[in-house]
């Protein structure tokens, strides 16, 4: 009998820890084949990601050592694309199955749809993830609960998340976990290549190691943003990320309307960049302009973009001086407390010094560090 090991994700873009995932699973459960099921997204839910066909293509060259068919059915199909539904069809199509989760999802059983219908169509490989190793609870628990026949996959992947290779990817470097026939394809139809005029353009404005800071900002926003599930869309966060420190090196206020009693003091860059985002990058979304607007200051009741960028630009990994990686670590486990830690280390350190703190992040510390 054929065993088919069944795989799914969006793949925006695939990268080699799929690959190697895959390769273990088909090891450890004896599968023959492997069917890679790329997510389909309406077009409302998918602004900025590769299209349903070149996330086809990619994964066709990702997998394609292993022999993969990639199935398109959840574009085929009408209507929801929930595992308990798409995997009974692809067992009809494709005789026994076994499906790989990754060991976080496993976690999250509860909030599945129907998870009895998926234990029922199929086997289930987890994977073990750098930060989810431990997963015999949740097996078990599975197993108990809802009758799931599991096989643990003896392989540990590391936790990259396709969104920091999309980062990388748009900023012009070539991440090393996208195998080379994806970056072949890549190339040859320039994909990802869509802010290459901006960040050109910003690279003219800035300094070699304020453009190396303004990446890092980027690198770390979306890191915080993936691995906290902060949900915040990812073009936002990148455009405010890249551009938060535009006019840095360019302070001439060219008649743009700034808060008058910011001229001359370090955080006018924050207004003035907000403006200049606008009047020479396009930025028209609000939440990118205000995120660029109080990256510097915080401000109380914030968004949760600002938080990201603000939070990011104090902690990004181009800072080595303390306290900045410790609050960086704390950040990594808790976001909330590490955007707080941050404001609160900021704060005290701008009021030791005693020059003065903008009124903006003395209303920012009083919400969110004395009124917590
Ligand atoms: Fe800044
Ligand atoms: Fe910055």
């Amino acid at each position: 009998m054929i065993k088919t090991l069944v795989f799914g994700g969006a793949f925006d873009p695939p990268h080699s820890e799929h690959v190697a995932m895959c390769k273990a699973a088909m090891r450890d459960v004896g599968a023959d084949r492997l069917v890679i099921v790329p997510t389909y997204l309406p077009p409302h839910k998918s602004a900025g990601m590769l299209t349903f066909e070149q996330r086809v293509q990619l994964c066709e060259a990702a997998f394609g050592e292993l022999g993969a068919v990639v199935d398109p059915i959840e574009r085929e199909r009408e209507g929801n694309n929930y595992s308990a539904l798409v995997l009974p069809e692809l067992k009809r199509k494709y005789g026994a199955i076994v499906y790989l989760i990754g060991g976080d999802s496993l976690q999250y059983i509860d909030t599945w749809y129907r998870p009895s219908d998926v234990f029922k169509a199929c086997e289930i490989a987890v994977a073990p993830r750098e930060g989810y190793e431990d997963i015999s609870a949740a097996s078990k628990r599975a197993e108990s609960e809802y009758g799931a026949r599991i096989t643990v996959v003896n392989y540990v992947g590391k936790d990259v998340a396709s969104s920091s290779l999309k980062a990388e990817l748009l900023l012009g470097e070539e991440p090393e976990r996208i195998p080379t026939s994806v970056m072949k394809i890549i190339e040859e139809q320039g994909l990802f290549e869509q802010y290459f005029p901006l960040i050109a353009k910003l690279k003219s404005y800035q300094s070699d190691e304020l453009f190396a800071h303004s990446k890092a900002v980027v690198k770390r926003a979306v890191d915080f943003n993936s691995k906290h599930h902060l949900g915040q869309d990812f073009e936002k966060t990148f455009l405010a990320a890249i551009l938060h420190d535009n006019a840095k090196q360019r302070p001439s206020l060219d008649g743009l309307d700034v808060p008058s009693d910011s001229i001359g003091s370090p955080v006018l860059h924050q207004f003035l960049g907000a403006e200049k985002a606008r009047r020479d990058f396009g930025i028209t979304d609000k939440e990118i302009l205000d995120a660029i607007r109080y990256h510097t200051t915080a401000r109380a009741g914030m968004s949760g973009l600002e938080k990201l960028i603000y939070t990011a630009d104090s902690l990004s990994d181009d800072r080595m001086y303390a306290p900045i990686p410790e609050l960086r670590r704390i950040a990594i486990r808790d976001f909330e407390e590490g955007f707080k830690a941050t404001l609160k280390f900021t704060y005290e350190k701008l009021a030791a010094r005693g020059k003065g703190i903008y009124p903006l992040t003395v209303e920012a510390y009083k919400f969110y560090i004395e009124n917590d």
